[in-house]
């Protein structure tokens, strides 16, 4: 199937790719003024180089400070290098080049030059036993013909969920809540647990139509047989800094073996076989998706994209307002109540709330829960940075870190600072256009021409009500060390 370029996202419509830098804070050289430039850095001798590229990678220096030391090194953004896994038991190629500022990041949005099949995590691919024996959606490129029908499955489970969203989430954040206040009363509570929990339950109901109460198993352990489920398949591309040279040894040298996790798979399979009968008859007859393709992409969506990435979300959210020193709890809570006007929660609600919005969108810009993307050349073509011209050939991996691309000061001023209102007035809404971590711009749309998370909507919302409700129901909360330590109650 070709793929349409009307049907290909907006912003990434062109084959040069750069987003609609807007003048005032782009380099002003349109691409084609840029100086050609060979691809700086290279993949060293054979097995040596990319070992020493994992250990510097993986422990010595750890991931941001690699990509870090290599800009200033080749005076560029863009750069041949190595990235793990690697040597010794990995067939994965390591050598990508590098792209590390926005302009040259967005070429991985357009789908008429990046061919995106098995490669969410890189040239390695988990095995596909851990999915059924068969490639879900996330691995599948748009110009796939299952790519569209799983998309669109996907698209439209969110789109009903619409309705029960608000409702499960008020429901689930008050139980979370009132079991976190009364364990209060014997020391700080650790986080990571109950919003787990809570996740869990939401995006189960919501997503799947599966209640994990139905089950006592999954409403016991459902959360943590997720988890165990992606860590086993992530490991090996998870950088890790603690606890050298193990990690390195007995984590990253080898995948592991889906039989490790078999039997937390098969409950998580029984459990949305048996309760998720509406979502899975949808599939079937709306969809023409066969019964286990249809759950075991929707263990996938719910699992490892929309549990996973909310649980690194929803922690890095939790830790910038622990760590905050600026008062902006006051001001979220000032806003929050402000234009609720003693309503209840709602979407409607929500769209009011500029800095709570504004808040979320900068936690995602200096923590993208995905912090790696990768694209492979459909074909040859040139690839711009903000100040060169680059020509990648076809076959080629390109490789974009997130944390770093969210920095580039071209487009964003002071941008190593997490400025809780960046976002927000007219100035601050422009730059949504830059901000990439569902594998497109805040301002894209989700379809099955491309490959932009279909979660992009879903997940700032959640978060904003996630604020919201919580500066209704506390003036403040005590956060630190992975734990609550106070909360005041609403005055
Ligand atoms: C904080 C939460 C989330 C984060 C950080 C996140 C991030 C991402 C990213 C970065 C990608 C692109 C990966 C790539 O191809 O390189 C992606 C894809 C995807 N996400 Fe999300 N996501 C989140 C939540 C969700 C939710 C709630 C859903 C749906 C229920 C969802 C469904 C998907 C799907 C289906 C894809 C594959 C898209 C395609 O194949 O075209 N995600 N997500």
């Amino acid at each position: 199937m070709s793929i349409s370029t009307m049907a290909i996202n907006r912003i990434t419509a062109s084959s040069s790719a750069s987003p609609p830098l807007k003048p005032s804070i782009a380099s002003p050289p349109p691409p084609t003024s840029l100086p050609v430039r060979t691809i700086p850095g290279s993949y060293g001798l054979p097995v040596l180089g990319p070992l020493v590229d994992r250990l510097n990678y993986s422990w010595f220096q750890g991931a941001e400070p690699f990509f870090k030391k290599r800009i200033e090194k080749h005076q560029s953004t863009v750069f041949r290098t190595n990235v793990p896994p690697s040597f010794p038991f990995f067939l994965a190629n390591p050598n990508v080049v590098a792209v590390l500022d926005c302009k040259s990041f967005a070429h991985m949005f357009d789908m008429e030059i990046i061919e995106k099949k098995n490669i969410l995590v890189g040239d390695f691919m988990p095995s596909t036993k851990f999915t059924g024996d068969r490639r879900v959606c996330a691995y599948l490129d748009p110009s796939e013909p299952q790519h569209t029908q799983l998309k669109n499955f996907t698209m439209d489970m969110l789109k009903r969920s619409s309705t029960v969203w608000l409702p499960t989430l008020t429901s689930l954040l008050d139980d979370m809540w009132d079991t976190v206040e009364s364990n209060l009363t014997s020391g700080p509570v650790g986080y990571i647990v109950p919003i787990q929990k809570f996740l869990f339950a939401f995006l189960s109901r919501c997503i799947a139509g599966a209640d994990p109460q139905n089950s006592p198993d999954m409403a016991e352990n459902g959360w943590l047989r997720m988890d165990r489920w992606l860590a086993v398949q992530i490991l090996p591309t998870a950088p890790i800094n603690a606890f050298q040279p193990l990690v390195e040894i007995f984590l990253h040298s080898f995948p592991y073996p889906y039989f490790l996790v078999s039997r937390d798979y098969n409950k998580l399979y029984e459990f949305i076989e048996k309760e998720s009968k509406e979502v899975i008859e949808r599939g079937q007859t709306e969809f023409n998706l066969s019964k286990e393709d249809t759950i075991h992409n929707l263990l996938f969506t719910l699992g490892f994209n929309a549990f996973g990435g909310f649980s690194i979300f929803f922690l890095s959210l939790l830790s910038t307002l622990g760590s905050d020193k600026t008062g902006i709890q006051e001001k979220l809570r000032k806003e929050v109540r402000e234009k609720m006007g003693g309503k209840g929660l709602s979407f409607g609600a929500i769209k009011e709330m500029e800095l709570v919005q504004s808040f979320v969108y900068e936690t995602l810009r200096l923590s993208p829960p995905v912090p790696l993307q990768y694209g492979r050349a459909r074909k040859d073509f040139k690839l711009s940075s903000h100040d060169s011209v680059f020509e990648v050939k076809k076959g080629e991996l390109i490789c974009g870190y997130q944390p770093l691309v969210m920095k580039d000061p071209n487009v964003f001023n002071d941008p190593e600072t997490f400025v809780a209102d960046r976002f927000t007035k007219e100035k601050g809404k422009e730059l949504l256009n830059y901000l990439y971590w569902s594998n497109g711009p805040q301002t894209g749309e989700s379809s099955a021409s491309n490959k932009q998370c279909a979660g992009k909507d879903f997940v700032p919302l959640t978060a904003c009500l996630f604020l919201a409700h919580l500066f209704l129901r506390y003036d403040s909360v005590t956060i630190a060390d992975n734990s609550f330590s106070a909360v005041e109650k609403a005055k």
